[in-house]
């Protein structure tokens, strides 16, 4: 559809390991079922969703470099980089897009170390804790932002 805002969704390290990784935290859907649920919300609330995934920080680096370019925003769950990866903090910083942050887990009540995100200061919101409903609240909330600024 013309005029759809773009949306990259970008996974970061372990989380091609749903569905065998500790359901309590993470669910039972693979990653690749997780993205279809994704698909079905973009749908949902019109706008178009793009999947990138990957193991090697520095893979989600350039691909943040490259998004400018392509996509209208971005959302967001690096794993465990988002705990201390300052390279993914100054890349987000580069691709200079609305950004929203996704934790299936509520690493709020985790451990420590879980606690801290080193993107939340670039991003819009950051939605924790509420499962595979989180990607959907993090697509409207970005739908509202762009269609926001188009207004
Ligand atoms: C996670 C939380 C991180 O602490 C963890 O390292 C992950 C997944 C989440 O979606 O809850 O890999 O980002």
């Amino acid at each position: 559809m013309p005029g759809t805002f773009r949306i990259e969704v970008m996974h970061g390290v372990n989380l091609d390991m749903l569905g065998k990784r500790e359901p309590e935290h993470y669910g039972t859907l693979t990653l690749d079922e997780l993205e279809r649920q994704i698909e079905g919300f973009a749908a949902e609330i019109g706008v178009e969703a793009r999947f990138f995934r990957t193991n090697f920080e520095g893979e989600y680096v350039e691909h943040l470099h490259s998004l400018r370019e392509l996509v209208d925003a971005v959302v967001l769950n690096p794993g465990a980089w988002t705990h201390y990866s300052w390279a993914i903090h100054d890349a987000l910083e580069v691709a200079a897009l609305p950004a929203v942050e996704v934790h299936l887990s509520d690493v709020k009540a985790r451990e420590p170390w879980r606690q801290v995100s080193v993107i939340e200061d670039l991003c819009v919101t950051s939605v924790i804790g509420r499962g595979i409903e989180g990607y959907r609240l993090a697509l409207a909330r970005l739908h509202d932002e762009l269609a926001g600024r188009d207004a």
